[in-house]
């Protein structure tokens, strides 16, 4: 092909995408910037960005987007498995990842999500959630050659790569925050800023606080600058003013010069807090959902490969807008956190009753999404916090303050009886909200049961990993193992001798990856690590092989008349998986004609690959089971 039409075929096919978003983009943004006097200027900008990502996007890539616009399923997929991991704590550096995907394959895993690697302020960054540059890697991590080489290696292995991309707020060294902070009246107004603290208070009174125990309230004063900042989260971590279209026009540059890196998910941290509104709680307003429908439809134009993570952690009705409800409907994230589902898991094994998740489950969460699925897990880098609403607590007949307290107590460790051991995080004294902090294994008991060398109890804690990964597996959505989860690591407590970092207990359960234990499998097959890594790569293994753990297959919960047993079919069209999980240490059971009437064949499971019916023609559920029934 001459150079020449080539060019003018990358030309064309620009503006075919442009024409397809343009609706979803500008219709977005004239509702939030129409009716401003530099709006035509501001659209007439961003097309010149668009355009001028796409043509500076690797050819590489643009085969990318057209892979993926011909499988816009890909990470619907039954074969997604996610691996979520610190660079530094997983693998060093950057330059060395490439040396641990062997381990991850091994694993079953095919997409991977390097926690937060952009160049953070100096000291406490938040774990790397205060970003000073996006444009630059975290200097003790490598470069952004680096970023891109593991892309590509990731790309060669049929993995997909997920990075962070902060948007609420930048850190205060970042150079628009120190522009506005010498007086720069474009800069300042890109943060939300006041000469005084009559507006800050007013705010406030509907604001609720994130971090109360470190961080309380949502302004900072600077003295040399005598204005008050909005602060939602640490003090250095500023928020972005996004009702200015600058602001737009900057974090879609930034998006877009990592998707042109090479990487395929964004997770957009924090959305919720995008938009703020006086007399609200400024969490999930109205234009939030505007704002990333058009960020969607900006992506889709420019670099098309790259999908929206949304890091929505907030109660169940707020968090479906995420995945595009109603005028946004598979426009807006493609993946959400399922934090429900992971919250209820672990309420369900602290009360060995499952009617809360049920309800939950079944009232809140439709039963397909369009274009979209959900990022499930079992824990991540952050604490878990009780998302148990009071009105859903009251239809099962409990009270909300009184489970969330009950979980907390329990999972700290405090509740008489309780196998969990976990640490408190930002206990508000005001609301008496606590929230938990500890790794999978910690939580589920096999710290106190090593301790306590019970050998049955320790069989317990394996079986709690391994039926909440087999859970994630098949509700729909990608899996998302949590570094050092598939080999059972337990909560480190070595934070707490470093003054940066100890006021902060989300670091319990961000250890350094274990490699000796890696290595040590093989050789301790009965070790509770090599039960939990065989077990979820099994798992991880059979999923991808069933075509009803397709992301756009419907998920049903059904009624088990147990109060211990949660049960969901995913209603494929060639036929329901019925997957079943007695949340107890005690056998249980259900009749055949419980799967029969329910659609069921065979009565096989798929996760053991063997039949399930006993002799008395019943299915028998032992203390912790899983079981996929076709
Ligand atoms: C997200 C991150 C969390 C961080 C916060 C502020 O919730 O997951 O770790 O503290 O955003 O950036």
């Amino acid at each position: 092909m001459p150079p020449d039409s080539s060019q003018d075929f990358n030309a064309r096919l620009f503006e075919m995408r442009l024409d397809r978003s343009r609706d979803d983009l500008f219709g977005m943004l004239k509702r939030l910037y129409g009716h401003r006097p530099d709006y035509a200027r501001f659209a007439e900008q961003l097309v010149a960005l668009l355009r001028a990502s796409w043509e500076a996007r690797p050819e590489r890539l643009k085969w990318r987007d057209m892979a993926r616009d011909l499988e816009p399923d890909w990470f619907q997929r039954p074969d997604m498995n996610g691996y979520v991991f610190y660079i530094d704590r997983f693998a060093g550096t950057l330059d060395l990842v490439p040396e641990k995907l062997a381990y991850l394959e091994k694993l079953g895993i095919t997409y991977v999500h390097l926690m937060p690697c952009l160049k953070p302020r100096p000291g406490d960054s938040d774990g790397g959630y205060s970003v000073m540059d996006y444009t630059e890697v975290n200097p003790a991590l490598g470069t952004m050659d680096d970023l891109e080489r593991v892309a590509s290696e990731c790309h060669d292995r049929g993995m997909s790569v997920c990075i962070d991309l902060v948007l609420n707020h930048t850190a205060k060294e970042h150079d628009w925050a120190m522009k506005a902070r010498a007086g720069d009246e474009h800069y300042r107004d890109y943060y939300f800023m006041f000469v005084d603290d009559t507006i800050p208070k007013a705010y406030e009174a509907t604001l609720v606080e994130i971090f109360p125990a470190n961080a309380p309230g949502n302004f900072t004063y600077y003295e040399d600058m005598d204005r008050w900042v909005w602060t939602t989260f640490n003090e250095h971590q500023w928020d972005l003013n996004w009702s200015n279209p600058q602001v737009f026009l900057e974090m879609t540059k930034v998006m877009l010069f990592l998707a042109n890196k090479g990487v395929d998910v964004l997770r957009l941290d924090a959305p919720a807090f995008l938009w703020k509104r006086m007399g609200t709680r400024c969490q999930s307003e109205p234009e939030v959902h505007v704002l990333l429908h058009a960020l969607r439809a900006a992506s889709r134009i420019a670099a098309p490969a790259v999908i929206h993570l949304e890091e929505a952690i907030v109660g169940p009705a707020e968090m479906m807008p995420y995945l595009g409800r109603g005028e946004h409907d598979g426009k807006e994230g493609n993946l959400a956190y399922h934090n429900s589902l992971m919250v209820q898991f672990w309420s369900a094994l602290a009360a060995r009753d499952v009617g809360l998740m049920s309800h939950v489950l079944e009232t809140h969460f439709p039963k397909v999404l369009t274009n979209a699925t959900y990022a499930t897990y079992l824990r991540c880098h952050d604490d878990i916090g009780w998302a148990v609403t009071d009105e859903d607590a009251a239809a099962v007949g409990v009270s909300g303050f009184g489970h969330r307290t009950f979980l907390s107590d329990f999972y700290d460790g405090t509740f008489p009886g309780s196998f969990s051991r976990g640490a408190l995080f930002q206990v508000n004294a005001a609301t008496g909200d606590k929230r938990i902090s500890g790794s999978t294994a910690s939580l589920a008991g096999l710290e106190q049961a090593l301790e306590a060398g019970d050998a049955g109890e320790i069989d317990a804690a394996v079986d709690r990993i391994l039926m909440g990964h087999a859970l994630i597996a098949s509700w729909g959505g990608i899996p998302l193992v949590y570094m050092g989860d598939e080999i059972a690591l337990l909560n480190d407590y070595g934070y707490r001798d470093h003054p940066e970092i100890a006021h902060d207990s989300r670091w319990v359960h961000r250890p350094v990856m274990d490699w000796e234990r890696v290595a040590n499998l093989a050789d301790a097959p009965d070790s509770p690590e090599a039960r939990v890594f065989l077990g979820l790569r099994h798992i991880l293994a059979r999923r991808a092989q069933v075509a009803g753990f397709h992301g756009a297959v419907p998920t049903e919960v059904l009624e088990t008349g147990r109060k211990g047993v949660f049960a969901f079919a995913r209603r494929a069209p060639t036929g329901p998986v019925i997957c079943v999980y007695n949340f107890t240490e005690d056998w249980t059971g259900l009749p055949a004609s419980w799967f029969l009437g329910r659609g069921a064949k065979r009565l096989h499971d798929l996760l053991s690959d063997a039949p399930v019916q006993s002799d008395d023609g019943g299915v028998p559920l032992p203390p912790y089971a899983r079981v996929w029934v076709v």
